[in-house]
């Protein structure tokens, strides 16, 4: 299934939410780390989690429903919805860390489906909407997500936006130079 869309360069309309994709990336490393740590260490990685989920990934979601879910086809669509669901849910979770496992298991279990969520996204579902879109349903979702980005916290710590940048921006890609994906 990972294969049945060849390798395509990120459409500069979804780099954004790709962007994204690099920041939950590492905290899902973090957190699966974390979960063969110490407990202070899992505790760490979970207020990681919670800071970004407030900032920026419970958003993302939000957003990548409403800009993508028109472009998208409903099997597609129901993966998305239904694993965004279950991550709000882990998001919100209460956890007591002196429960023994508790913490870790969290941190193993977010690390792991956010992960595979992103990998999803950015190796099948995104080639898929950018193969299928039209130009003026892409341009669309670009205006959309340039507006979003220019709202996101960690985008700003991340360096100049699109417009100050001289060269091209490196591409944020499953199959793309960072190798991240
Ligand atoms: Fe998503
Ligand atoms: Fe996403």
């Amino acid at each position: 299934m990972d294969n049945e869309y060849p390798p395509l360069k990120r459409h500069e309309s979804l780099q954004p939410f790709s962007r994204d994709h690099f920041i939950a990336l590492r905290l899902a490393r973090d957190l699966s780390a974390a979960a063969l740590g110490d407990e202070a260490t899992a505790l760490n990685a979970r207020q990681g989690f919670l800071a970004a989920w407030r900032l920026e990934i419970e958003a993302h979601f939000d957003e990548e429903e409403r800009w993508l879910s028109p472009l998208m086809r409903p099997e597609e669509t129901e993966r998305m919805r239904g694993e965004h669901s279950r991550l709000r849910r882990l998001a919100v979770q209460e956890v007591v860390p002196e429960k023994e496992g508790e913490l870790k298991n969290w941190c193993a279990v977010v690390g792991r489906e956010l992960h595979d969520h992103v990998r999803w996204e950015e190796r099948v579902l995104f080639g898929a909407i950018q193969q299928r879109a039209t130009p003026e349903q892409l341009q669309a979702v670009g205006r959309a997500t340039a507006e979003i980005e220019s709202r996101r916290p960690g985008c700003r710590k991340r360096g100049p936006g699109p417009r100050e940048r001289k060269t091209p921006a490196p591409v944020a890609c499953c199959h793309g130079s960072s190798g991240d994906f």
